[in-house]
């Protein structure tokens, strides 16, 4: 049977939709989203086209980098909800053709962790070996030159027992040591316990950081560090980063979602392509999915995409399939980046390139950074490092231009945009033309043409304005034409008709020789 739609894995056909649970909904007025706020917003997928959510971390947490730091794994923390809200958000969800997945934060737990507790108590606590104690250095420092990627030394003293513990992150986030066995038994029976209550699969959080040297050698210098660096540059993260362990941890993850049958693990690792191509693991038995970060990074010029798309799909293992972001609760927005404009094309080509899309929420309204007044930093990072914070991109959604932005009654925990008044989604809902229309269009598209969701990519041209390809299926090809500049440009075609402009007024359009494009405009043409 030849592939179509319905014989791929669904997460091939799909299209990924990240909430930050803290600021999609508040429900219970006091400023922070939570579970009921995500149901009560189901018909925004569902209106938009989805196929599964992917929420950032609900467990009880004492929220130290907002969830990341989790004081328990199974169960949830009482700002987001109970059990009882997620049991029924997954069903409710299930009941719409929506699936959920999970955050899975095995690198590290909070520093409130019964595990870590215990694990503090002694020098021979049962569960000392669960985290990475070590005796200080031979001038009584640190055991060595490692760093935390938010700021300062990766080790804490713990006076009581005379011994540093590592934190790749905060102090707050003892790093949990996946050479114990029974550490390894307790964090896979965690995705067990999820995937009992129908989720349907996990992004695993921060997976380059789970080993570190056994030897605890000294990170080298990095020759290329500049002061607008994060001051963790300053040395190559050699012996803490990405070591050869970490593939076997995978694959035991990898093994527990399979034996639930067509789950989804996707990884998030901040590397280079030959270093993240081995994440789908020895004959992909590792992540479907590793994140692919590299849209974020690579210059917005046609050459230089086309080059990242090329040398993409040209270093995929065997089998293995692409996936593409625009952003997340990390990295500055996309429409931040790019302008709005260009956020419209960039929504094009996220959403035609060949590869499981993940929008981050926000996007489909064309979201900025929101600039956060000093006296409302939240990030942890940004207090240790100015400059460097993620509130920006962690604001809460604008639904609407009531204050508070149909986002909560209560006082928000980080500021709504000043542009509420027009840049909400009850606005673009009424506007034929707006963001939200375009991402709409282009998932109605994307789920109606084979070719965009998993039919062969054929690059066609880049130029100084313009990055084009095309998609086939069978014997339908799909023509996208992005036009990356603020200039009008054209590329030459024998016949085509336009199915979407990213300006939502040229369908039908039929074009004979030449594709003529007005500034920032992307169009999808059937050849
Ligand atoms: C990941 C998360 C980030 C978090 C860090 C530590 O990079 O995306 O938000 O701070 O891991 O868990």
């Amino acid at each position: 049977m030849a592939e179509n739609s319905h014989t791929v894995p669904w997460w091939q056909n799909g299209i990924i939709y990240q909430v930050y649970p803290r600021s999609f909904q508040d429900t219970n007025g006091d400023g922070i989203g939570d579970l009921n706020g995500i149901l009560s917003r189901l018909d925004h997928f569902v209106h938009l086209g989805i196929d599964a959510i992917w929420i950032a971390p609900i467990y009880p947490s004492p929220m130290a980098d907002f969830g990341y730091d989790v004081a328990d794994h199974c169960a949830v923390d009482p700002i987001f909800g109970t059990l009882a809200d997620f049991d029924r958000l997954v069903a409710a969800a299930q009941a719409r053709g929506l699936r959920i997945i999970l955050d899975f934060v095995p690198n590290h737990t909070s520093d409130r962790h019964p595990w870590f507790t215990e694990s503090r108590v002694s020098r021979d606590s049962t569960k000392r070996d669960w985290y990475i104690w070590r005796d200080p250095g031979p001038d009584g420092g640190p055991p060595n030159n490692w760093l935390s990627e938010f700021g300062g030394p990766a080790w804490t003293f713990h006076p009581a027992t005379g011994q540093y513990y590592y934190h790749a992150y905060l102090p707050q986030q003892p790093d949990l040591n996946w050479r114990n066995v029974d550490v390894r038994a307790a964090m896979l029976d965690v995705l067990r316990f999820w995937f009992e209550r129908g989720v349907a699969g996990f992004r695993v959080d921060a997976i380059h950081h789970l080993f570190e040297d056994e030897q605890l050698r000294d990170n080298p210098s990095n020759p290329d560090w500049h002061d607008w660096m994060s001051p963790a540059r300053r040395v190559l993260r050699t012996h803490t980063m990405d070591q050869p362990e970490v593939h076997a941890a995978i694959a035991e993850m990898r093994k527990v979602a399979d034996a639930y049958g067509d789950r989804l693990m996707i990884g998030e690792a901040y590397l280079p392509f030959d270093r993240l191509m081995a994440y789908y693991g020895v004959d992909l038995t590792g992540f479907q999915l590793p994140f692919n970060f590299e849209l974020i990074h690579t210059p917005w010029q046609p050459t230089a995409v086309a080059a990242l798309v090329a040398a993409y799909e040209a270093a995929l293992p065997q089998g293995a399939w692409p996936n593409w972001v625009l952003g997340n609760h990390d990295r500055a927005r996309v429409a931040s980046r790019l302008g709005p404009e260009q956020a419209r094309v960039a929504a094009m080509l996220l959403l035609t390139l060949r590869g499981t899309p993940t929008i981050y929420q926000g996007e489909e309204l064309g979201m900025e950074n929101v600039p956060i007044p000093l006296d409302r930093v939240q990030d942890p990072w940004e207090r240790n490092v100015p400059g460097f914070g993620r509130d920006p991109v962690r604001t809460p959604m604008p639904w609407t231009a009531e204050p508070g932005g149909g986002f909560t009654s209560g006082h928000p925990w980080l500021p709504l945009g000043a542009d509420l008044a027009t840049a909400n989604a009850a606005a673009q809902e009424v506007d034929p033309r707006s963001m939200l229309a375009l991402y709409r269009a282009l998932l109605r598209l994307r789920r109606a043409e084979p070719a965009l969701a998993i039919g062969k990519f054929f690059p066609v041209a880049a130029t100084e304005e313009v990055f084009a390809y095309e998609r086939r299926h069978g014997e339908r090809r799909l023509l996208v034409v992005l036009n990356m500049s603020g200039e009008r440009s054209e590329i030459c075609v024998d016949e085509a008709v336009i199915l979407l402009s990213t300006h939502l007024d040229r369908e039908k359009e039929a074009v004979s020789r030449r594709l003529f494009l007005r500034p920032n405009e992307g169009c999808v043409a059937q050849l």
